[in-house]
C-alpha cells in the first residue's frame, strides 16, 4: 500500500485570533490538493520535544475557521535550544533540539508548518538550519513581525481594542474624566496606533514616541479649557518616558523573553493626575485582546497565509514564512523575520494623519 506524505502544523507564542483558521487552510489545501496526512504538534514546542501530538482528519479541521485561540494548544516558554526543566531555584536549560527534531523526523513528514511570533519563527529557523524543512506562516496581535506588511490577529485585536476605548468614551464624558486604556503590543506601538485612531483617542503614546508627562497634561488641560473635561490616553504598554524605561508586570524566568510588560497606564494616570489636578482612572485591555472569534479580515488572512505555505512546500521552498507585501502573497526567510521588532517608523503616515487631526504624541 502507497504511504501518504506527511505534513505536521506547530502554533508556539501567544495565541490570537486567526489561529484555528490557518491550521484550517493549511490542513484542508495538504489533504484535497495533495491526499497528505496531517499531525498537528501539541502545545508549540513542548509537544516537539516530549513527542505529543494527534492526527488531524478533514472533519478535524472543518468547522474552526471562526474559532478563536488554536485547537493544537501552544506555549510562550518552550524552546528546544534552552527547554526549561524544573522550577524556581532549581530551574535549568537544557538543549533538547536533537530530541525534538528527531520526533519529527520519526513522524515523517515533508513538511513542519511553525505558526508563531518572532520568538518561534527565530526557533523555526533554527530547526531549519538543523535539517528540518520548516516554513513559517507569521502571528501576531502585536503586528510586530518583520518581512510582511501585517500579521493576522492585528485587526482582531484592534478591533477589541477600539471597542474599548468607544465604551470607555462614554464614562468618560460622563464623569468628566481622564481615562487611559493600556493596550498591548509588546515593544511596538502598532496596536496603539491603531486602535487609538480608530477610537479617536486625544493622546496616544507608543513605544516608538517617548513622552513627555508634561505635554500629555499640558494637552489634557487645554482640552478641558475649551469644554472638553474629559480625555481619552491610548497607551501601549511598550511606551517609555524620555529619557526613562518600560513598565514590567513580571518576568517569566522559564520564558526565553521572559520580561512580561505591562502597569505604564496606572503610572501615567498617577502622573496625570498630579499634573492636572484632575481625576484619572485606567482601564488594562491585556488579554482580551486576544481572544474571540477572528475579524472577517483575519479570517482572509489567515486563509491566504496557509494556502500560501503549502504552496511553498509544494515547490519545496523551506526555511521562509508566508507573508504579505502590497496585495501580494509573498515568501520571506525566516532568519530575518526574526531579526528583531517590526516598530512604528517615525515617518509612519499615520502618524501625521493622525497629528493633522490634533492628536498628541505626547512628544
Ligand atoms: O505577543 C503577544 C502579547 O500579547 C504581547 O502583546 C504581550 O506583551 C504579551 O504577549 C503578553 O504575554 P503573556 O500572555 O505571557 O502575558
Amino acid at each position: 500500500m502507497k504511504t501518504r506524505k506527511r505534513i505536521a502544523i506547530l502554533t508556539g507564542g501567544g495565541d490570537c485570533p486567526g489561529i484555528n483558521a490557518v491550521i484550517r487552510a493549511v490542513a484542508k489545501k495538504a489533504i484535497l490538493e495533495h491526499g497528505m496526512e496531517v499531525f498537528g504538534i501539541e502545545d508549540g514546542y513542548h509537544g516537539m520535544v516530549n513527542n505529543r501530538y494527534k492526527r488531524l482528519a478533514y472533519d478535524d479541521v472543518s468547522g474552526i475557521l471562526t474559532l478563536g485561540g488554536t485547537i493544537l494548544g501552544t506555549s510562550k516558554i518552550a524552546n528546544p535550544y534552552r527547554y526549561p526543566i524544573g522550577k524556581d531555584k532549581s530551574l535549568e536549560f537544557r538543549d533538547l533540539s536533537k530530541t525534538a527534531i528527531e520526533n519529527i523526523k520519526k513522524l515523517g513528514v515533508v513538511c513542519l508548518v511553525c505558526i508563531g511570533g518572532d520568538g518561534s519563527l527565530g526557533i523555526a529557523h533554527r530547526l531549519h538550519r538543523d535539517g528540518l524543512n520548516v516554513i513559517g506562516v507569521p502571528k501576531t496581535i502585536d503586528n510586530d513581525i518583520r518581512g510582511t506588511d501585517v500579521t493576522f490577529g492585528f485587526d482582531s485585536a484592534v478591533a477589541v481594542a477600539t471597542e474599548g476605548i468607544d465604551r470607555i468614551h462614554t464614562t468618560a464624558q460622563s464623569h468628566h474624566r481622564i481615562m487611559v486604556i493600556e493596550v498591548m503590543g509588546h515593544h511596538s506601538g502598532w496596536l496603539a496606533l491603531y486602535s487609538g485612531i480608530a477610537g479617536g483617542g486625544d493622546i496616544i503614546l507608543i513605544p516608538e514616541i517617548p513622552y513627555d508627562v508634561k505635554v500629555v497634561a499640558k494637552t489634557v488641560k487645554q482640552r478641558a479649557k475649551k469644554g472638553k473635561r474629559f480625555s481619552i490616553v491610548v497607551v501601549a504598554e511598550g511606551a517609555k518616558p524620555k529619557g526613562g524605561e518600560v513598565v514590567i508586570k513580571r518576568i517569566v524566568k522559564e520564558s526565553a523573553d521572559p520580561v512580561r510588560l505591562g502597569g505604564i497606564g496606572f503610572v501615567l494616570a498617577k502622573q496625570i493626575e498630579d499634573e492636572t489636578s484632575l481625576e484619572a482612572r485606567t482601564v488594562v485591555m491585556g488579554h482580551l485582546q486576544r481572544g474571540g472569534s477572528p475579524t472577517p479580515f483575519d479570517r482572509v488572512l489567515a486563509t491566504s497565509l496557509g494556502t500560501k505555505a503549502v504552496e511553498l512546500m509544494e515547490n519545496g521552498e523551506f526555511g521562509y514564512m508566508s507573508a504579505v507585501k502590497g496585495n501580494k502573497l509573498i515568501k520571506f526567510p525566516l532568519d530575518k523575520a526574526a531579526a528583531g521588532p517590526k516598530t512604528v517608523p517615525p515617518a509612519y503616515p499615520l502618524i501625521q494623519s493622525a497629528r493633522s487631526v490634533g492628536t498628541c504624541f505626547g512628544d
